[in-house]
């Protein structure tokens, strides 16, 4: 069967090749959004570096993503690809037969990594969660170059299991209205750690939740002047479950056990990267170079990452969080509050106006 997304087509074996991790070969067309930004990432990646790129595909599945980067830019030094299962790779190499700049693997991604190293670019997109490959990735690319991480696992860092997510990630979740970002950050938080482990440095160049899955990207560097900076930039979110009072702090001791504004309970997540999460270069030259052809939801994310972006503040409001009576228009909320809209949620805001200038608002 032959399938489209962007400007390509492929064939696909089967027509349930998204029903579950059991199908021979994966595909998922939701995930259409993450290949799109796949190729504006590393099409601004290699603006800005100036170069062609080799890149590395450890979970190619039906190998749509390097198929698109091939047809859709003219970026690719080398790519290589990699799928533990032998009958995804005949698919890939039947979809990418038309490029000889091509090489295949049939390991398990962890192995591929380690034996094959100094990539630009490295693509992490497991089925649930990335940690496992998050070591031999980070080992595998090059230092300056760009790795993507993908989890699927965002039930477990959203709030819903917690313990799940203290076990996972070694951080507590928030179950809070702006419980996506709060997973967002304990996702980076945990590749920051991987890579400060094994001696390199993480930094974020741009994130974003969509749906059912998180998606980070970094660029690697090495040393302590890169590493301090964005140490200062871990730590936790403390949450008044009453008053919705929320503050950020970078000592598990210094988060008061009730609420500084009502006094109820105060309860915290983290820990979790507070830092900026969009690398404005990156952000103008997808901007710029925005494909007409990429999904509808792409181009909305964009733009509304490009408005938040200017917000430090580490989470977002959502209207109805204040109380039951009439909720102002989002539009009146954005001019009041100096606020932007989310790409976390289409009812959600964000703003740097203190907590009670906002809950006044509302009142
Ligand atoms: C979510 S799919 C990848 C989808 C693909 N990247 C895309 O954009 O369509 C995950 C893929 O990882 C493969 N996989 C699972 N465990 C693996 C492992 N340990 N090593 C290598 N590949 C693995 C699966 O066979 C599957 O094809
Ligand atoms: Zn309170």
């Amino acid at each position: 069967m032959i399938l489209r997304e962007g400007k390509v087509q492929f064939v696909m074996p089967s027509e349930d090749s998204y029903k579950d991790s059991s199908v021979e070969v994966f595909y998922n067309p939701h995930m259409a959004v993450n290949r799109d930004f796949t190729v504006l990432m590393l099409k601004a990646y290699s603006i800005l570096k100036a170069k062609k790129l080799n890149i590395a595909d450890p979970m190619c599945a039906s190998g749509i993503r390097v198929l698109r980067l091939l047809e859709e830019t003219d970026i690719i030094e080398k790519a290589y690809l990699n799928d533990i299962k032998q009958s995804a790779i005949k698919v890939a190499k039947e979809n990418l037969k038309a490029y000889k700049n091509v090489e295949y693997f049939n390991e398990d991604a962890n192995i591929f990594l380690y034996k094959n190293k100094n990539f630009d670019y490295i693509d992490i997109d497991p089925f649930g969660s990335p940690v496992g490959f998050l070591e031999s990735a980070i080992s595998s690319l090059k230092t300056g170059g760009l790795i993507g991480i993908t989890a699927t696992d965002t039930a477990s860092i959203s709030g819903a299991y917690p313990f799940k997510a203290i076990r996972r990630y070694g951080s507590k979740p928030l179950d809070v209205e702006f419980y996506h970002e709060v997973a967002l950050r304990i996702l980076i938080k945990y590749a920051i750690q991987e890579a400060f482990k094994l001696d390199y440095v993480l930094i974020p160049v741009f994130s974003f939740s969509y749906r059912h899955f998180l998606r980070a990207f970094f660029i690697k560097e090495k040393g302590v002047s890169k590493a301090i900076p964005i140490n200062n930039q871990i730590g936790y979110i403390g949450y008044c479950h009453s008053c919705k009072f929320r503050e950020k702090y970078t000592c598990l001791l210094d988060i008061p056990k009730y609420c500084p504004i009502c006094g109820e309970f105060f309860d915290y997540g983290g820990p979790l990267y507070l830092g900026p999460l969009y690398d404005i270069k990156f952000l103008d030259i997808m901007l710029k170079e925005g494909l007409s052809y990429i999904q509808k939801d792409s181009i909305w994310l964009l733009k509304t990452i490009k408005e938040e972006s200017n917000v430090t503040s580490p989470w977002f409001y959502k209207g109805n969080i204040f109380g039951k009576g009439n909720i102002p228009k989002l539009k009146d909320i954005l001019i009041h509050l100096k606020a932007t809209k989310t790409h976390f949620s289409k009812e959600g805001f964000k703003t740097d106006l203190d907590f009670n200038t906002i809950k006044e608002f509302f009142r």
